[in-house]
């Protein structure tokens, strides 16, 4: 056993006692960030290079500070996503409603599809669509300034010969529907192949853990006394950029399923309206076509 490792046991134990939820692979990668190796190589740091900055950081995730915020980066499909405070940390359940989005894009019998993510936050789902959808454009919508510059930074980030001008992000507000986008966004309407969306869906009032109540965006987070608010604003504004036959997706919290899907089908006449699972084979999000 080497230093390291008997410090990671060590750290485990303190984060567990703190209530993370998953204290031993917290302490690995913190310990990676803090020596510069991957995860698979802890065991090579030697004795002398062990770094006491771990311990700090330990302690910043033992107060519940988000893993992510602590190591800088949160993985993302294949991205590496730089966040930090003021945006949202993009989660692995968005990861599957965005691979449904890739999917539909690239079968669509369409040569540039134009897809709209609303609330884009670290730019995670727009990100994720331009490196995997050949020839697609994506317009990425967000309100908050804080938020909109960690999107910038990572769309500077993964600008490359292939997505080059294909991410485009807008300030824009989707609950006030077409007035509040930008007006070159706002012309796409009736025209857009898919709009995706993962918006603020938690009930005020609601319990959430430390991490996400005190570091994640309030923005991000809360929408109306049902949750709802944001989804139907969604619900709204995809149905005038869509055109006929154009698709939806829309991430909502595990119980929100049936509502969900009854805004969708049955308020605003939606066809092929589908509950959608995630990894945990919860219901994550709901699908749709335009008539
Ligand atoms: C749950 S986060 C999702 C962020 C990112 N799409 C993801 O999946 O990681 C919701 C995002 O919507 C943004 N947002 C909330 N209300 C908005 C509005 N009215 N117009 C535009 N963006 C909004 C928030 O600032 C936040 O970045």
């Amino acid at each position: 056993m080497t230093l390291l490792l008997d410090e990671i046991a060590l750290a485990t134990a303190r984060l567990a006692e703190a209530g993370v939820e998953s204290p031993r692979a917290d302490a690995e990668l913190i310990a990676a960030h803090v020596h510069h190796v991957k995860r698979g190589e802890l065991h090579t740091v030697p004795d002398s290079a062990f770094d006491a900055t771990f311990w700090a950081d330990i302690a910043r995730r033992a107060n519940r500070e988000p893993l992510q915020h602590i190591i800088g980066h949160a993985y993302f499909r294949y991205l590496e996503l730089s966040v930090g405070p003021g945006v949202f940390v993009p989660r692995p359940e968005t990861e599957v409603m965005t691979g449904w989005a890739i999917d539909r894009l690239r079968s669509m019998d369409v040569a540039e599809p134009v897809a709209v993510d609303l609330g884009t936050g670290s730019g995670a789902i727009a990100l994720s669509i331009a490196q995997e959808v050949p020839r697609a454009r994506v317009h990425a919508v967000e309100a908050d300034p804080l938020a909109r510059g960690w999107a910038e930074r990572n769309i500077t980030q993964y600008v490359d010969s292939y997505t080059a001008g294909r991410v485009l992000l807008h300030a824009g507000d989707f609950m006030r529907g077409l007035p509040g986008l930008p007006s070159d966004l706002a012309a796409l309407a009736g025209t857009v192949d898919l709009v995706v969306s993962n918006p603020p869906y938690i009930p005020v009032g609601s319990e959430v853990p430390p991490e996400v109540g005190e570091y994640d965006p309030p923005a991000a987070l809360w929408s109306g006394a049902d949750g709802l608010d944001a989804m139907r604003a969604v619900e709204r504004l995809a149905r005038q950029l869509l055109r006929p036959g154009g698709l939806v997706a829309v991430e909502h919290g595990w119980q929100q399923g049936a509502a969900v899907y009854w805004i969708f089908s049955e308020e605003a006449g939606w066809r092929d309206t589908r509950n959608n699972r995630d990894l945990a084979n919860r219901d994550r999000f709901v699908t749709a076509a335009l008539p």
